[in-house]
């Protein structure tokens, strides 16, 4: 991989005995009974924590799940999360159903040494968002932590009471997973083999629409699909039925054209960002909606367009097959609804099969590819667990979590 990490890691800290505040991003879908569905970020998390077990410490791991906007939702409790985190380290964890107070005070306080306990959802407050100096103080002081060890990647764009704030309050370095996860995508993209094409979608449409205006400057080829697809084709006058788009963007969309003009000198803007010129439609969001194929131009009143279609996918694939280096971050498609996985499906095998470093991130997008791939990832040369915030480490922007850690030895 080469060079070092610019922030102090666990590795640089005399951390045996003591007792550690963990930030993890166990952002995790769940199913309609409350399990986890897809246990990629928490099983990530595992080599830190067992780490921090071998050297004796009492683990305190905090993470948000959802957007519950501040307050207390059931829906949204991480006890499905803690309790997978048990099965795969294979020792009990305690799940304490707040995370600041008495309650987690005395926890803590009675936990013996190498034990693990998980801490309820840091959303339910609105302080964690806010970024509030005052809940991220009761955070480390609750929680008796004498270090802070931050190894939710997929957070680290956000600037949160537990991804910023806390930062003030206790001494804090990156955990084995931040630091492999920044290592690996910093690295494939400081000099990127090239041709590098870029394979955005998903339904974040705000997170992401910015990053395209950066990914310009940095990629050969940007591949749009999913909503932001959907938000652009509206942008330039395409009815989109029912489809899912964001107002309210055309100013960043200005600019990204803008600049794609400066960089092109022209306005055939196809060959660089290239807009699904046909796509599969559906009249509903059930699993067993059907598929229509229809123009770009040709989306019904009653239609959600649900994936690009099979012409914008041969141009997406014939653009791939020509790239030495492909990020994909966003499903092309609704991959929930099994009519409309079809691009997604044609995207991973062909970067299972081609030669190219593919580096993939996004929650649902890794949640994709693993379920899909037979060698449970290993078909790509990277699967984030990261999805802003890959992307946005990826389109060079420093990430507000990782700046605000200790820095590294020279
Ligand atoms: C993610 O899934 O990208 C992270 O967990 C961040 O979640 P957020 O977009 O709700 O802040």
């Amino acid at each position: 991989m080469g060079g070092n990490f610019y922030k102090l890691s666990m590795n640089d800290v005399p951390l045996r005995g003591k007792t550690v505040l963990v930030r993890a991003d166990y952002n995790v879908p769940l199913t309609k009974d409350g399990e986890v569905d897809d246990d990629y970020r928490i099983r990530m998390s595992v080599p830190t924590i067992q780490r921090l077990l071998d050297q004796g410490c009492r683990i305190v791991v905090v993470s948000h799940l959802g957007r519950p906007d501040g307050k207390k939702d059931e829906r949204y409790t991480l006890e499905p999360a803690a309790k997978r985190l048990a099965e795969l380290l294979k020792q009990p964890v305690r799940f304490i159903d707040d995370c600041v107070g008495h309650k987690v005070y005395m926890a803590v306080k009675r936990a013996p040494k190498s034990s693990v306990t998980v801490l309820e959802n840091l959303r339910f407050y609105p302080g964690e968002e806010a970024n509030d100096m005052e809940f991220a103080r009761q955070l480390a002081k609750q929680t008796r932590a004498d270090y802070f060890v931050q190894d939710g990647f997929g957070v680290v764009h956000r600037a949160h009471a537990s991804t910023s704030a806390i930062t003030a309050f206790l001494p804090s370095v990156a955990g084995l997973l931040l630091e492999r996860e920044y290592m690996t995508i910093t690295s494939a993209m400081k000099r990127p083999k090239r041709p590098l094409v870029a394979v955005m979608g998903g339904a974040k449409v705000s997170d992401k629409i910015g990053v395209i205006e950066r990914m310009v400057d940095v990629a050969d080829g940007i591949v749009l699909g999913g909503a932001l697809a959907n938000t652009m084709l509206a942008h330039n006058g395409a009815r989109m039925g029912k489809s899912k788009i964001e107002p309210g963007q055309d100013e960043v969309i200005e600019r990204i054209y803008a600049k794609a003009r400066h960089k092109l000198g022209t306005t055939n803007y196809d060959t660089l960002l290239l807009l699904p010129d046909d796509l599969g439609v559906g009249t509903s969001l059930e699993p067993s909606a059907t598929r229509r194929d229809v123009g770009a131009r040709a989306v019904g009143n009653d239609d959600y367009a649900l994936d690009i279609g099979p012409q914008a996918t041969t141009h997406m694939l014939a653009v791939i097959e020509t790239a030495a280096t492909v990020i994909w971050n966003g499903t092309l498609g609704m991959c929930e609804i099994p009519a409309f996985r079809a691009a997604s499906e044609a995207l991973a095998a062909t970067l299972a099969e081609g030669r190219a470093t593919s580096i993939i991130g996004g929650g649902d997008t890794a949640d994709f590819v693993l379920h899909w791939d037979k060698q449970a990832g290993k078909s790509f040369t990277h699967v984030s667990t990261g999805g802003g915030a890959s992307l946005e480490l990826m389109s060079g922007l420093t990430l507000p979590g990782i700046e605000c850690l200790l820095p590294g030895k020279k």
